[in-house]
Order: structure tokens, then sequence, then C-alpha cells
């Protein structure tokens, strides 16, 4: 089939002058088009006797192939040309080694924060949260504290010239998140930040983190809040801990408890983490005071409810065995590269 070679032979000569990508293309139509040369030709075999139609096909797909190899190699190396010519414009020396990105860590903070609202979030706690500037009311009026009251002083905090307070612990969170869901029962944890007016230590910061931890419902029992800490403990400090439980006072739950673990440093033996009691105290929680179950929209004679609410600064310098607390905010990247989370 002499007409298939004639065709390769123009198209071939023509494809070497090109040099744009608009002109390759409209050689591509021209050509391998729907309506191009080749494509005709490729169709018009049925015409032939059908003694020659084999042979003719072949010699066409031959000269087809060729045409289309000859546009992809000139395709690349327009490309190529492109790319060199850019890298020129932009006076780039692309043999220089380049710049490594550097990759950062999470702050140690969020490990232990993402650890722990991951172990809740698996023994089905929703996540609430509330405002850092909170008002009087929800920090403590709701919460059973008056103004003017002793309790205050436990969590001493700034104030803004609107009355308003940065939020000293996440317990407001609490009567928000009862007030969304009342009458229904509701089962959340509200984590973030909290603040305190603090003599800045080795132990205490003004600024630090804290998860709250709430449950109410129609036979929520203390029972319940002992086996979730129970298994919240072993969770985050290994399958063997065991948890402790002691009385005391908050004014918004009663009973009120503080929980310890038993020390998975010396395994309760005594060493210094443990301070040589054999205990190390992580929490305190209670059952939500019926003034706060009110508060909240709930009548207390159908539903009981239980809090707690954990330190996370605290429970990062046990697990890290970090001395000082102000380490967590003095942005010295020493002490922050240390702490790989997976
Ligand atoms: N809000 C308390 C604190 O900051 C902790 C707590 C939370 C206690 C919930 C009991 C129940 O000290």
């Amino acid at each position: 089939m002499e007409e298939a070679q004639q065709i390769e032979e123009v198209a071939l000569q023509e494809l070497a002058t090109l040099d744009d990508s608009k002109s390759l293309d409209d050689w591509r139509v021209k050509y391998l088009g729907k309506a191009g040369q080749m494509t005709l030709l490729v169709r018009s075999i049925g015409a032939l006797p059908k003694e020659e139609r084999s042979e003719a096909g072949k010699k066409i797909n031959l000269s087809r192939k060729s045409l289309s190899d000859a546009l992809d190699a000139r395709t690349a190396d327009l490309a190529a040309r492109e790319r060199a010519a850019r890298l020129a414009a932009a006076k780039a020396d692309p043999s220089l080694p380049g710049v490594a990105i550097e990759m950062g860590n999470r702050h140690p903070i969020q490990v232990v924060m993402r650890d722990i609202r991951s172990i809740l979030k698996s023994m089905g706690f929703a996540t609430a949260h509330g405002p850092e500037v909170e008002l009087d009311e929800y920090n403590f009026e709701l919460l059973n504290i008056p103004p003017d009251h002793p309790a205050r002083d436990m969590w001493d905090t700034f104030y803004t010239t609107e009355g308003e307070v940065l939020r000293t612990h996440t317990s407001p969170v609490q009567v928000r998140a009862m007030r969304a869901h009342a009458p229904e029962p509701v089962k959340v944890i509200c984590p973030g930040r909290v603040f305190r007016y603090e003599q800045v230590t080795a132990r205490s910061e003004s600024m630090f983190h804290q998860v709250e931890g709430l449950e109410v419902g129609p036979n929520v029992t203390m029972r319940d809040l002992l086996g979730v800490l129970q298994s919240f403990a072993r969770k985050l400090f290994g399958d063997t801990r065991t948890i402790r439980v002691r009385n005391s006072f908050f004014p918004f739950t009663e009973p009120s408890i503080e929980v310890d673990v038993d020390c998975f440093n010396c395994e309760a033996k005594g060493c210094s983490i443990c301070k040589h009691t054999g205990w190390i105290e992580i929490l305190g929680a209670g059952m939500v005071h019926p003034v706060v179950l009110t508060n909240g929209g709930y009548d207390p004679a159908t539903m009981t409810g239980y809090a707690f609410g954990l330190g996370i600064e605290r429970i990062a310098m046990l697990r890290y065995r970090i001395q000082d607390i102000r380490h967590f905010y003095r942005n010295d990247l020493r002490f922050l590269r240390q702490f790989q989370s997976a």
C-alpha cells in the first residue's frame, strides 16, 4: 500500500518542523484524529478485494504506529526542552542540594491529650467544648460556688473588666453540656486550657490543660464512676494498675473523691515519683451535686451523674519524668524535640 507510506513520509517530515504543543495537536488531528488521513485509510481497507485486505491492513497499521510513536517522542522532547528553558529562566542551579524540610513533632501536652481523648472516646464519651473566657456564672455560681464563698480561693483567676473570668477549670462545660442535652442523658468529655492566678513555680503554671468527664443518666452511680476510672487508669498507665480512692471536697460534687493510681514506676514499692508512698494522685471526681444537676436542667430525683477532672501537665510530667512544669511553655526546642508521637 503505497499511500500509507506516502502519508507517513510527509507526516514525519512535517512533524520534524513543529515545536509547540498546539501545532503538535493539530498534526495529531490531521493524521491520527477521527477524520485524520491515516484513520480514513484504515477505514478504506474494507473496500479492497478480500485477498488484499490483510496485507494492506498490516502496512497501514505499521505506518500508523510509526506516526503515533513519533508523536510521543516529539511531545516528550518538547516537554524536556520547555523544562530546561524554565530552569534557565529561573536561573536555578538544579545541581545544588535541596533545602531540607524539617519535620516538627507534637508538643508533649498534645501527645498526652490525644492519648487521653482517644481512651475516653473508646469508652463512649463524646467531646464538648466551652469558652476559655467564661462567665462567672458558669465557672462558679452554677457549680454551687456562690460569690464570696471561701471555695473560690482554690480557683483564683484572672478577671476581665467586663466581669468575665478566664476559666479556672473545665467544669463550667459540665453545665453547658447538661443544658444542651437535658432532659436526655449526656456522656461527654471537655478538653481544654484553664487559667489560674498562681505563683509560677516548678509545680504550678498560670495556664495549663484539663480534661473533664461527665455522665448524667437515669441510673448512673458511683460504681460507674469507679469502673470508668479503673479502666481509664489501666489504659493509660498499664494493664496491671489499680486505683485507690480518698474522700475529698468539691462544691459541685457530693460525695467528692480524689483518685490515686499505684505507682507504675516502682510497682508501688516506693520511689521518688510516688514520693515513697506507692501511690500517685491523678484526678478529682465525684457524684454531680443535686444543685448542679438542677442548674443543668435535670430533676435530681430521677437523674444522677458523675464528673471527673484531670490535669494534663501532671500526667505528662509523670509519664516523661519531667521535673519542672515551666519546661512545657518555654519553647526550648532541645526540650520539645524529645517527644515523638506515634
Ligand atoms: N474542677 C476540679 C478542679 O479543677 C476537678 C474536678 C472536676 C473535681 C470534676 C470533681 C469533678 O480542681
